[in-house]
């Protein structure tokens, strides 16, 4: 698969190089050029980086590894707004919420997601990653769940392949209208851990129904 990573930092590094060993051609781009190639460099493997207009043109998934309140400026570097992300899976990892508090920061209903799907007309927004910090990537944990929404079909299945060759187990929770409630999750998830408590903790031991 060719996949553009926009965003070149921890999150960036740490599913590039999964992707990159699960033999996906990555491109990467980010606002410090430098710095999109020396993160190619340590990628290694067939690597690029280009400019964000450059590294959608063509890509069969778009991650945005960048801040919550940064999607639009990146969305429109990439040509977004004229339809260059039409038909492309676009995978939202961000959490838009208060560092360490976790209260969601966009206004009440509207999802970070929601927010890119208005900005790249056509795009198959996927929300996901969100909830697995970028320390965990590569550990071969393999009871990590990574719960996926969207509205397309297609771009589920492709991000369910993303989660899979990243090593974890996808569940998908519903269409992108459940996409609030998963940015939810992340920040109490945030406030808590903030808080010293550790998420898992305080999960219920509910038994899996199996449909
Ligand atoms: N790190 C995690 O454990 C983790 C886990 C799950 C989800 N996430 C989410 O993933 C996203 C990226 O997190 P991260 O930890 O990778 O962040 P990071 O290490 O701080 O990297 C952020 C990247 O975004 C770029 N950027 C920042 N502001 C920008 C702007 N206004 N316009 C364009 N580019 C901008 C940065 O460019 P420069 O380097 O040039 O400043 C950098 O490439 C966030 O939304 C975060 O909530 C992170």
């Amino acid at each position: 698969m060719r996949i553009a990573i926009l965003g070149t930092g921890h999150l960036a590094e740490a599913l590039g190089a999964c992707w990159v060993r699960a033999g996906h051609q990555v491109t990467l781009a980010g606002r410090t050029p430098e710095k999109a190639a020396a993160l190619a460099r340590r990628l290694g493997g067939p690597t690029r980086s280009e400019t964000a207009r450059e590294a959608v043109r063509d890509a069969n998934a778009v991650l945005l590894a960048v801040p919550w309140d940064a999607v639009g400026a990146v969305v429109e570097a990439a040509g977004g707004a004229g339809g260059s992300l039409a038909g492309i899976p676009i995978i939202d990892p961000t959490n838009p919420v208060g560092h360490g508090v976790g209260v969601v920061l966009n206004p009440p209903g509207l999802s970070n997601a929601d927010r890119i799907a208005g900005a790249a007309p056509g795009g198959r927004v996927v929300k996901g990653f969100h909830l697995v910090p970028s320390t965990q990537w590569g550990s071969a944990d393999a009871a990590t769940t990574v719960l996926l929404c969207g509205d397309e079909p297609a771009a589920l299945q492709v991000a369910e392949t993303l989660v899979r060759d990243a090593g974890a187990v996808p569940v998908v929770v519903g269409t992108l209208a459940r996409a609030r409630q998963l940015e939810e999750a992340a920040g109490l998830f945030i406030a808590l851990a903030f808080a010293g408590v550790d998420p898992r903790t305080v999960a219920p031991a509910l038994p899996p129904v199996r449909p």
